[in-house]
């Protein structure tokens, strides 16, 4: 039996080299990409042997019409548990020889330990619909090169040492770009005009970099936009109007904005799930604010700033949110009165002027912390630390100081 196995496995391998279908081309790219790997801990890259068809290969898939390798997918460890080969973590350099796959039409690296910069030649995959290096350690500007890609509809470049300037070239997918990503950088300058004319802009992420001056009145025609996270640069006012009509995420938080209200096209969002304007210079009474929904919402962060008043009626509205953020605010209310949603996890309404006492309901909570506010009465049995309650007026028990009987 086993004998006979192992020479129908010999056999079958025999047969596999003689019927290689792969285009010699791409087999030497894509071997000249594996020699860039300078560590391949999973050993993913194990299968890429000379003489074997490439289309085989973990990771790489052809067209069935050419045998044309059209997508690499060696994904890294990423946040998402499901994403393909979770768990591997190559280290090197894209090496130049990427480019002779010019049939390419999806690169997915992300998630890897990738280092150097972008290679120009990137330019020759003129069929890319899909680029993806996120969560490496590339460096260097991002390459000026997009003008040579008609196709592209995806740009993840977030969590990545790029510096310099959004290039210019970028312009150019505005006809069908529906994701671009460029958060967690270095990048520095304006928010160029150009990009209010993405029609088609799905997401835009430019989080976590150092982008000064003001958000271009163009925002106003991304009409399309569900995600928008600009928060963490240097932005400052006036923000613009939008025109979206179902905003599902906004992040603005810590620029210089100073923008007094919730905007209207945030309010009347039917969609909204994830709402952060930490930090915005936000001077509203918070029960003045009436949402069109909140059925959605799974985080608000209101934090830092001149929010008065109480999040009992908005929490009330609530059904599914699990994160709360509202600290350094001069809201009053007692937080017995707050009715905790069952999905809630993190609640932080420190540095405020909360008075009552720390119902039971918070020990359903992850995170909690009320420190700082006008509290009062015996603690309820939890796992916080003192540093959750801290700064009261007199709160008392565990891990405070015992209650005075
Ligand atoms: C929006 O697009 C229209 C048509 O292209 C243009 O005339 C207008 O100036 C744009 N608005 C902004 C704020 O850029
Ligand atoms: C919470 O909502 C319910 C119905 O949805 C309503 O009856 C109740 O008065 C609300 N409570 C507060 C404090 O707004
Ligand atoms: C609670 O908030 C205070 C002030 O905002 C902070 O100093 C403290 O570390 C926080 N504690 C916890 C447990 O998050």
């Amino acid at each position: 039996m086993a004998t006979a196995a192992l020479s129908f496995i010999f056999i079958f391998s025999v047969f596999t080299v003689a019927s290689a279908i792969c285009h010699p081309d791409d087999e030497q790219a894509l071997l000249s990409f594996k020699s860039g790997i300078t560590a391949d801990p999973s050993a993913i890259l194990s299968t890429w042997k000379p003489a074997t068809d490439c289309c085989t290969w973990s990771g790489i898939s052809c067209q069935a019409a050419n045998n044309r390798v059209n997508s690499i997918s060696l994904y890294g460890q990423l946040d998402n548990p499901k994403s393909y080969l979770s768990g591997n973590r190559f280290s090197g350099t894209i090496p130049s020889s990427i480019s002779k796959l010019t049939e390419l039409t999806q690169l997915k690296l992300g998630g890897n330990q990738l280092t150097g910069t972008v290679p120009g030649g990137i330019r020759q995959l003129k069929s890319l619909t899909l680029l993806s290096l996120e969560r490496n350690k590339l460096t260097g500007s991002i390459p000026d090169f997009f003008t040579s890609f008609s196709n592209l509809r995806v740009l993840r470049l977030s969590y990545n040492r790029f510096s310099g300037n959004i290039p210019p070239s970028i312009s150019t997918l505005a006809p069908l770009l529906a994701y671009l990503e460029l958060g967690h950088n270095l990048l520095t300058g304006r928010i160029p005009d150009f990009l209010g004319k993405f029609r088609t802009l799905d997401t835009l992420d430019l989080s976590w970099n150092g982008f000064s001056g003001t958000v271009p009145k163009s925002f106003g025609n991304l009409t399309k936009i569900f995600n928008l996270d600009l928060s963490h640069n240097k932005l400052t006012d006036p923000f613009p109007v939008m025109n979206v009509k179902g905003i599902e995420s906004l992040d603005l938080s810590y620029n210089g904005f100073h923008l007094k209200q919730i905007p209207k096209w945030v309010s009347s969002s039917p969609i909204i799930y994830s709402l952060k304007l930490a930090k915005c210079g936000i001077q509203m009474h918070l029960d003045d604010w009436n949402p069109s929904e909140t059925y959605f919402f799974d985080y608000i962060d209101l934090s830092e700033n001149e929010i008065k008043g109480s999040p009992v009626k908005l929490l009330n509205r609530t059904e599914y949110l699990v994160g709360f953020w509202a600290s350094g605010n001069r809201l009053k209310f007692k937080l017995e009165s707050l009715k905790f949603p069952s999905t809630l996890k993190t609640l932080d309404l420190s540095r405020n002027l909360v008075i009552g006492k720390v119902p039971k309901a918070v020990t359903g909570l992850t995170s909690l912390n009320v420190s700082h506010n006008g509290l009062c009465g015996g603690l309820p049995q939890t796992k916080f630390p003192a540093t959750s309650f801290v700064g009261n007026a007199c709160l008392c028990g565990p891990p405070l100081a015992p209650c005075k009987v």
